[in-house]
C-alpha cells in the first residue's frame, strides 16, 4: 500500500507512503488519492482532510520513471483525476509537509486551504530544470499568491527554497518545529471539524469560485505543453541525469 487512509473523529488523513522513493507519486497513488478525495467529498463522516507523507520527505514529485516510460498521456488518466479531485474538493483540506516537497509535491499544496510545514522543509519547483513546464494550474495560482516576478524566479531557476520563504510568499500558513507538526495539524483539523460544516463548505466555495475557470483552463493548457515536452531530447536527458545522479547537459541541444 503506497497510500494510507484513516478517518478519526471527522478528520480524514491521507498519508503518502512510498518512503523508499521519497513518496514520488506513481499512477496507483494518483488513482488512490483521486478516489479517496472524491469519496470523502460525499462522506458525511469526513468534515476535514489532511494530506501528509510518511518517512523523511513529504513528496518528491511525480515518479520520473513514469515520465520516461511514456505512461503519461495528459489529463485523461490518474493524474488528471487527482488534479480534478483536489481542485474541486469541497471541504477544508490541510497539507502537512516535512523534509522536502518537490514538483507536484509543491503544486498540490496550492489546492489546499491551509498548509503547515516543519522547520527545515525544502521546496523545489524543478519543471524548467527537467525541460518541462509547470502543472496543476501553478502558472496562475503561484503568481496569484506572490506576484509574477517572485513566481518567475521560483519557476525559472528551480532553486530550492526554505519553509520560511514558502511562508513569506504565501504557500505555507506557518512553519512549526519538526516534532510539533503532527500535533499542530491535528489540533487545527479538530478545531475545523467542530465548526458548522455547511458554513465552511460555502465559504470555501465562495473563496475559490472567482478563479475556478482560470484554474481549470490553466491545468488543461499546461498539460498539453507538459505531455508534448516529455518526449523532447532535453527532457530525456534530464530524466536520465536524475537517475544517473549527475547534472544534465542541455548545451548539446541547439
Ligand atoms: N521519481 C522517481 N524516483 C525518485 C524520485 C522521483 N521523483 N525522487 C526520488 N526518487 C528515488 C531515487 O531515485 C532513489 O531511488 P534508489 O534508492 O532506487 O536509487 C530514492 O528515491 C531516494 O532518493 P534520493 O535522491 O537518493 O534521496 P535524497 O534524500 O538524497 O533526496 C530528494 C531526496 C527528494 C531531495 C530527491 O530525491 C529529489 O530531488 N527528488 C525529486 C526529483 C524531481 O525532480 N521530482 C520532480 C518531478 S516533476
Amino acid at each position: 500500500m503506497t497510500l494510507r487512509s484513516d478517518t478519526t473523529d471527522g478528520v480524514l488523513r491521507l498519508t503518502l507512503d512510498r518512503a523508499d522513493k521519497k513518496n514520488a507519486l506513481d499512477q496507483g497513488m494518483y488513482r488512490g488519492l483521486a478516489a479517496a478525495l472524491t469519496r470523502a467529498g460525499d462522506d458525511p463522516a469526513v468534515r476535514v482532510a489532511i494530506i501528509d507523507g510518511a518517512g523523511d520527505v513529504f513528496c518528491a514529485g511525480n515518479d520520473i520513471a513514469d515520465f520516461q516510460s511514456g505512461a503519461l498521456k495528459g489529463l485523461d488518466g490518474p493524474i488528471g483525476d487527482f488534479l480534478w479531485a483536489i481542485s474541486t474538493f469541497p471541504k477544508p483540506l490541510i497539507g502537512a509537509v516535512h523534509g522536502a516537497a518537490v514538483g507536484i509535491g509543491v503544486t498540490m499544496l496550492l489546492h489546499c486551504d491551509l498548509v503547515y510545514a516543519a522547520a527545515g522543509t525544502k521546496f523545489v519547483l524543478p519543471f524548467v530544470n527537467l525541460a518541462l513546464v509547470p502543472e496543476a494550474a501553478s502558472t496562475v495560482l503561484l503568481p496569484g499568491l506572490m506576484g509574477h516576478q517572485r513566481a518567475a524566479e521560483l519557476l525559472f531557476f528551480g532553486d530550492r527554497f526554505t519553509a520560511e520563504h514558502a511562508e513569506r510568499v504565501g504557500i505555507v500558513n506557518a512553519v512549526v518545529p519538526s516534532d510539533a507538526l503532527a500535533d499542530h495539524v491535528d489540533e487545527r483539523a479538530r478545531a475545523l471539524a467542530d465548526k458548522p460544516l455547511r458554513s465552511l463548505v460555502t465559504t470555501k466555495n465562495l473563496l475559490k469560485k472567482r478563479d475556478w475557470d482560470a484554474v481549470h483552463r490553466a491545468m488543461k493548457s499546461e498539460a498539453e505543453f507538459f505531455v508534448a515536452g516529455l518526449g523532447a531530447p532535453e527532457a530525456r536527458e534530464a530524466f536520465a541525469a536524475f537517475f544517473e545522479r549527475r547534472a544534465p547537459d542541455f548545451r548539446q541541444f541547439s
